[in-house]
């Protein structure tokens, strides 16, 4: 019997610290397309990261046909994992937006004086900012996102690569997203045909100190 693409899969999830042991970059994929309800459920896992003031500057853009993806492999210098993926998940941060809608990211809990409260917190924190300025605010808001996104792929059974080798002004173009977003990364998704290489990092003691 083969699973539907639209009910998730029902493999069972891994626990956090399997996905990230286990998480490493995947750049062949098998070719098969994404189970829709498993891509759905990992960008609704991503979106529960924690933001500055709830902010959630990111966006996510999906491109799943291959005429799209051809377009950005050729603006990420033809680099093949975006091709060989059946997915490529693009995660941008778009401060303009969030800071036209402010209100929206107000806890509901808190009524009509937490969202005046909302827009006077963010017009106070960006309005003398410039586009740039604030642009750079709401990307070390998405990086988190993009994070919380690898592992929720791992945590589901799925592989990526996260991936900042691309020209952002060519993405902006294939995607039609305006001037002032800015890019976390484009994320390869699917189910992996290699195996990756084994971690390499530094020790706890290399990068830590204690007080
Ligand atoms: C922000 C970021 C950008 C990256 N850009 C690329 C890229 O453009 N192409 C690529 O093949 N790998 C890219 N990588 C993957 C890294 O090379 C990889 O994460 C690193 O070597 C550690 O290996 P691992 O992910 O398998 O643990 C990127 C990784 C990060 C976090």
């Amino acid at each position: 019997m083969t699973a539907t693409l639209t009910q998730p899969q029902t493999v069972a999830p891994l626990t956090v610290a399997e996905a990230i042991e286990t998480r490493r970059s995947i750049r062949k994929f098998v070719q098969e397309p994404m189970n829709q309800g498993d891509l759905h459920e990992i960008l609704r896992l991503a979106s529960l990261a924690p933001s500055a003031w709830n902010a959630q500057t990111w966006r996510f853009a999906v491109v799943q046909t291959a005429e799209i993806k051809e377009q950005l492999q050729a603006a990420a210098y033809g680099q093949p994992q975006i091709g060989s993926a059946p997915a490529v998940i693009v995660v941008y941060s778009d401060m303009e937006d969030t800071l036209n809608t402010v209100e929206e990211t107000a806890h509901p809990g808190m009524g009509d004086e937490g969202r005046a409260g909302q827009r006077k917190t963010f017009d106070g924190a960006f309005g003398g900012q410039d586009v740039a300025q604030r642009g750079q605010w709401g990307l070390s808001q998405a990086n988190i996102a993009f994070g919380f996104l690898m592992l929720a792929a791992r945590g589901l059974g799925y592989d990526t690569v996260p991936m900042l080798g691309f020209d952002p002004a060519k993405v902006r173009e294939v995607l039609g997203l305006p001037e002032h977003v800015q890019f976390a990364g484009l994320l390869p998704i699917g189910k992996r045909a290699e195996d990756g290489f084994p971690h390499h990092r530094h020790g706890v003691e290399r990068v830590t100190k204690f007080y």
